[in-house]
């Protein structure tokens, strides 16, 4: 069993500013690190959980070009939207920053100093595409072309989408600019470096030594380390960026994978300090495409720079396949948040997309009938059903008020018994990361309550310790519930009348007999066949 720490940071990989986000980012990330973290906090952790736009790099400075936009205003824009988005499905960040923020680029430019001084970056004349059409250097999303490791077209020339390698820019094959499509030329720049291949022995070390990353994620970096690491062009002859701190690197910025990670640690400054950062347990949430960047680059940079210290857990989950297929919003095979909240509650999401993402690197599949599907029969008919059956019970024929335990029988001594172990249980799984396996036992759980329930018939007996016990499984479900749930336990907490009550997880107080709930409401509602095939039309 593991035992959590006292003080723990959360972090989910840092969304572009260029873009809505949609439901494969809440899937492999924000979803999972808001569970956990919603979790952590009920077990009344010191929690510190960050995220923040990821505003540098090429791909948005071409975005701001094309849409005649300032990138400082183009960010913003995008910043406000994804925190809303956020907010909408209940996602909830102590803190949610900007990689451009004034403070993020004092500690980019900090660790770059260090770095610098402690041999890990050194400089090299280069020659980098260039495109004479343009007038520009053509860095990474500049240039379009094949990939030089697997042969994929129409990669960009920064990482193949393909098969997770990162490369650089003049590797990639049969390159042209991305903007007017001609063939760039190589003109020679003088570009900074970061000495990625001096930490491979001390990145196997730790890797091997930690045993809370995925064996199989750690397998094939190890395998990326018996390669052979290359050291990083960190440097970008562009003018979106943090600019590099030397006087002869006038004019130059740094790579945004320089600078966009150590944004968690920019925000967790900001909320707290460095003494809670390095006492902490560290948790980067990610997706499998940024494996690389995560287990190797970022490790490197803070070993390199001695100041903070590494992550303990990287989880990293799968894409997320719409109806079998690659989520795309050029082709508009896409949910965005706003079109799935426009539809139905943003708990419906969470419940669904957490009861199907496993704690791997496999893909989830979004599939609309499944979702209704799981909704009506799960949400709906089994854990609602018995929160509303019990509570309704109690409104009418006991008039709201909890009623006196009688004696217990045997049926009644093994339902308590699990009322008070359950938590133990899901807590267990959620601890492992393994959330969908948790929801599955809660689950179970209020299968076993509606069971308990239609056994005892108090229609027929008015059995006053049933509903006792019941009520309190209600109380348990609630607390279960709400990190995968949290408006609708909200609500819950409401009808319970325990609002003004401080919740935690480990240590569930009773509802004793001659408390009053406030008035029941159905919680979930079903979903309509038409509801379903309205969005299916939409796809086709
Ligand atoms: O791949 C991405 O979407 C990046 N914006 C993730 C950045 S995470 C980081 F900051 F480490
Ligand atoms: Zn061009």
């Amino acid at each position: 069993m593991l035992k959590l720490n006292d003080k723990i940071v959360i972090t989910s990989a840092l969304p572009y500013a260029n873009g809505e986000i949609h439901l494969g980012h809440i899937v492999s990330t924000y979803l999972p690190a808001d569970i956990f973290a919603r979790f952590c906090r009920l077990n009344n952790k010191d929690v510190c959980f960050v995220c923040a736009t990821d505003d540098f790099g090429t791909p948005i400075l071409i975005k701001a070009e094309q849409e005649n936009k300032k990138p400082e205003d183009y960010v913003k824009f995008w910043f406000e939207k994804d925190k809303k988005d956020f907010e909408n499905i209940g996602i909830k960040f102590d803190f949610f920053g900007q990689t451009s923020s004034k403070e993020n680029i004092q500690l980019v430019q900090h660790f770059f100093n260090e770095l610098y001084k402690n041999g890990f970056i050194y400089e090299k004349e280069i020659e980098q595409l260039y495109c004479e059409n343009c007038k520009k250097f053509l860095p990474d999303r500049y240039v379009k072309g094949r990939c030089p490791y697997c042969g994929a077209e129409d990669q960009y020339s920064d990482g193949c989408e393909k098969c997770g390698r990162v490369f650089e820019t003049k590797e990639i094959i049969d390159p042209h600019c991305a903007i007017c499509g001609s063939k760039p030329v190589l003109k020679k720049t003088n570009h900074y470096f970061f000495k990625l291949s001096e930490f491979s022995e001390q990145l196997k070390q730790w890797l091997q030594k930690n045993e809370n990353l995925q064996k199989e994620v750690k397998n094939y970096v190890l395998n990326w380390i018996k390669d052979g690491l290359k050291d990083w062009d960190i440097t970008r002859d562009i003018s979106w960026g943090i600019p590099i701190p030397l006087k002869q690197a006038k004019g130059k910025v740094l790579y945004g994978w320089f600078d966009n990670h150590l944004c968690y640690i920019t925000c967790v400054l900001k909320q707290k300090s460095k003494e809670f950062w390095n006492s902490s347990t560290i948790y980067h949430f990610i997706g499998k495409d940024i494996v690389y960047h995560h287990y190797l680059f970022l490790p490197a940079i803070r070993l390199g720079e001695k100041e903070y210290k590494l992550p303990d857990f990287i989880p990293v989950r799968g894409h997320l396949l719409l109806e079998g297929k690659k989520f795309s919003k050029s082709r508009d095979w896409y949910i965005s948040i706003n079109d799935f909240i426009s539809s139905f509650p943003s708990d419906y999401l969470r419940y669904y997309l957490g009861a199907i993402t496993q704690y791997s690197q496999k893909d989830t599949n979004f599939d609309w009938k499944e979702f209704q599907a799981k909704i009506n029969n799960e949400l709906v008919a089994n854990i609602g059903n018995f929160i509303y059956r019990t509570l309704s019970f109690i409104s009418s024929k006991f008039n709201g008020i909890v009623p006196e335990v009688k004696l217990f029988d045997e049926s009644d001594k093994k339902f308590e018994q699990k009322i008070k172990s359950i938590n133990k249980d899901v807590g267990e799984l959620i601890e492992k990361l393994e959330f969908d396996r948790a929801l599955k036992k809660i689950l179970e759980f209020s299968d076993y309550c509606n069971q308990y329930f239609q056994n005892k018939e108090p229609w027929k007996t008015k059995d006053k310790t049933c509903l006792y016990l019941c009520v309190n499984a209600v109380k348990v479900l609630s607390v279960l519930l709400y990190p995968f749930l949290p408006d609708s336990c909200e609500k819950l907490f409401n009808q319970l009348n325990i609002i003004n009550e401080k919740i935690g997880w480990n240590n569930i107080k009773e509802i004793k007999p001659g408390h009053k709930i406030n008035k029941p409401e159905i919680l979930f509602k079903k979903i309509e066949d038409h509801d379903i095939e309205s969005k299916l039309k939409k796809l086709k």
